[in-house]
C-alpha cells in the first residue's frame, strides 16, 4: 500500500455529505442555544450593557491583580453612608445634594444608578482624590468587558503579582472629618476613621499573603494625604499610590541633625516603591479644536494663604497680583468659582502652579485639561507617570528664588514664543487621556479607555515588580529572631 492510500477519506461521498450537515445543523443549535442562554443571564444577573465585549490581547503585558477580600463597608458602604446623609456643612456640596436627592428617589426606573455601585462624590474636596474609585470600579468590572485593561484579575492569590487592598481610605478619612474633626487625629473609639483603618491593617497584615511578603506586593490608595493618618507607618513597606509625598516620611531625606521637627523616624515613602498619580481633574476637558484666543498672560486661582511650603504662595501673589496681564483670584469652591475657574484656564497662555499644602494638586491637572500651560513653581516636586510621560514637553519649570525675583516671572513667560507655545499646548491635548480616570460608565463600572490613568497606574506598579519580588526573596531568607523594622527595604 502506498502512503497516499491511508489518507483516503474513510467513507464514501454521501455519507460525507450527510454527516457534514448533520454536523452542521447540530452546531448551529447548539450555537443558538449557548447564545440565548448566555443573553439571559446578562439581563438576569445584571443591568450592564456595552455596545462591544473586548477580548483581551493575550500578546499584551499585564499585571497579575488579586482582589484582597475586605467587606463592603470598607469601599461602596462607605459611599452609601455618605449619601444617606441629609446635606452637611462640610460634607454636602451643591452638586452632591442634588445627586442625594436623585438617590433617594431612586426607585424611579430611569434611574442609570446602581445601587451596588454608587457614585463618587462631587464635593471637590473629595472628588480630587477619587483614584481609588476608578481602580476598584475596573477591578469589579465583568471579565468580559476588561479587554483594555492592564490589570488581569487573578482569583488565587498564589498566582498575583500584587493583592490590591480595596479600602475607599480617603472617602474614610473625609468622613471623620465632614462628621467631627476633632476627634480626627486621636485614636478613640468615636473616630470611625480610625476604627476602619485599624480593622483593615488587623485583616491586612493578619493574612497569609501579608505574612509571605511583608506586605511589599501589597497595594493601597493613599490619594488624599491624610488618609491612613494613624497607620501610615504599618503600611510603609506596600506599594503606596499617592498624589506627591506632602505629609510623608521620605527615603531619601536626611535624620542628619538628628533633633529638628523634620526628624526621621521610618522611611514610609520612595519612588522605589510607591507611585504618584495624579488628582482627579474637576473642570472639563477642552479639546484642541476648541482652543480659541486667550488674552490674559498668566492665571491664578486658589486661596492666598497656605502654610508650609505654601508661604511661596503667598510672596508671589503680592509680587504679581497688581501686573496688568495676569489674573489672581481668589477662590470658592462652589458653583461660581467653578465657572470662574474654566474661563480663566481656557482665557490664559499660562496657569501658575505654586506650591499649598502640598507640592501638588488638582488645580495642574485642571491646567492641562483646559489647554493651560501650566509653570510649575517648586523646587522639588513629584509628578506621576514620569517616564512614560516628559512634562518638559508642556509645562514651564521654575525655581522659586527666580520667581520671587521682581518681573522676573512675566519676562520670562513674555519671552516664549508663540511658537513654543502652541508646540506646547499641542503637547497637551495629546497626553490629556492619560490623566482621565473616569469611564464614563456609572459607578466606574465599564470598560476602560487603553489609554487613562487606571492603565498608566498599573504600569508603573508593573514596572516595579523585580523589585517587589526581590524584596520578598531576600526578606525569606532571613533566620528566624531577626527581627523585622517596619520599614520598606526597597532598595
Ligand atoms: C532638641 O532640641 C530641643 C530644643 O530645640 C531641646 O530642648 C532638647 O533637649 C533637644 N534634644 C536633644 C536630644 O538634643
Ligand atoms: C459662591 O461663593 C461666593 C463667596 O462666598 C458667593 O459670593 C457666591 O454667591 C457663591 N455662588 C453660589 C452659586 O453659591
Ligand atoms: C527675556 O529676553 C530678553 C531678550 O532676549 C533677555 O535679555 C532676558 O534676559 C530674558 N528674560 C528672562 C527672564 O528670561
Amino acid at each position: 500500500m502506498s502512503p497516499k492510500n491511508n489518507t483516503r477519506l474513510p467513507c464514501s461521498i454521501p455519507s460525507l455529505f450527510l454527516s457534514f450537515a448533520l454536523f452542521c445543523i447540530l452546531s448551529l443549535s447548539l450555537f443558538f442555544l449557548f447564545y440565548l442562554t448566555q443573553n439571559q443571564q446578562q439581563q438576569s444577573s445584571s443591568s450592564l450593557s456595552f455596545s462591544n465585549k473586548i477580548p483581551p490581547n493575550p500578546n499584551k503585558p499585564f499585571i497579575k491583580v488579586y482582589l484582597a477580600d475586605l467587606p463592603r463597608s470598607f469601599n461602596y458602604g462607605l459611599l452609601d453612608k455618605y449619601w444617606s446623609f441629609t446635606a452637611d456643612s462640610r460634607l454636602g456640596s451643591d452638586a452632591d445634594n442634588d445627586l442625594r436627592s436623585d438617590l433617594s428617589s431612586s426607585s424611579s426606573s430611569s434611574s442609570k444608578l446602581n445601587p451596588k455601585f454608587p457614585p463618587y462624590p462631587e464635593n471637590p474636596l473629595i472628588k480630587q482624590y477619587s483614584a481609588e474609585y476608578w481602580i476598584l470600579g475596573d477591578l469589579m468590572t465583568p471579565e468580559e468587558w476588561r479587554g483594555n485593561s492592564f490589570a488581569k484579575r487573578v482569583y488565587n492569590v498564589d498566582e498575583a503579582d500584587v493583592v490590591f487592598v480595596p479600602f475607599f481610605a480617603t472617602l474614610s478619612a473625609e468622613l471623620q472629618l465632614g462628621l467631627e474633626k476633632g476627634l480626627f487625629r486621636k485614636k478613640v473609639s468615636g473616630n470611625e476613621d480610625y476604627q476602619r483603618q485599624k480593622e483593615v491593617v488587623d485583616l491586612i497584615r493578619g493574612s497569609d499573603a501579608w505574612k509571605r511578603s511583608g506586605g511589599r506586593d501589597h497595594v493601597f490608595v493613599l490619594t488624599d494625604p491624610v488618609a491612613m493618618w494613624h497607620f501610615k507607618a504599618e503600611i510603609a513597606p506596600a506599594v503606596l499610590l499617592v498624589v506627591d509625598f506632602g505629609g510623608w516620611y521620605r527615603l531619601d531625606s536626611k535624620a542628619s541633625d538628628g533633633n529638628s521637627s523634620e526628624m526621621i523616624q521610618h522611611t514610609q515613602v520612595s519612588l522605589l516603591k510607591d507611585v504618584i498619580v495624579p488628582y482627579t481633574h474637576l473642570l472639563p476637558r477642552l479639546h484642541l479644536s476648541e482652543n480659541r484666543d486667550r488674552r490674559t498672560l498668566l492665571y491664578f486661582k486658589g486661596a492666598k494663604h497656605r502654610h508650609r511650603g505654601g508661604l511661596v504662595r503667598e510672596k508671589l501673589w503680592d509680587l504679581l497680583v497688581n501686573e496688568p496681564d495676569i489674573v489672581m483670584e481668589e477662590g470658592f469652591p462652589n458653583a461660581t468659582g467653578r465657572e470662574y475657574s474654566i474661563k480663566g484656564m481656557r482665557s490664559s497662555e499660562f496657569c501658575l502652579h505654586p506650591a499649598g499644602d502640598t507640592p501638588t494638586s488638582c488645580r495642574l491637572f485642571d491646567a492641562v485639561l483646559s489647554l493651560c500651560i501650566p509653570v510649575i513653581v517648586s523646587d522639588n516636586i513629584e509628578l506621576p507617570f514620569e517616564g512614560m510621560v516628559d512634562y518638559s514637553d508642556f509645562s514651564v519649570f521654575v525655581s522659586v528664588s527666580n520667581a520671587l525675583q521682581p518681573n522676573w516671572l512675566v519676562q520670562y513667560l513674555t519671552n516664549i514664543s508663540k511658537q513654543q507655545r502652541d508646540t506646547y499646548r499641542h503637547n497637551m491635548a495629546h497626553l490629556q487621556p492619560i490623566f482621565e480616570y473616569d469611564s464614563g460608565h456609572p459607578g466606574g463600572i465599564g470598560p476602560i479607555p487603553p489609554d487613562g490613568a487606571v492603565n498608566h497606574i498599573w504600569k508603573k506598579v508593573y514596572q516595579k515588580l523585580p523589585l517587589i519580588k526581590e524584596a520578598i526573596i531576600r526578606e525569606k531568607r532571613k533566620p528566624q529572631g531577626v527581627s523585622v523594622p517596619l520599614r520598606c527595604h526597597c532598595t
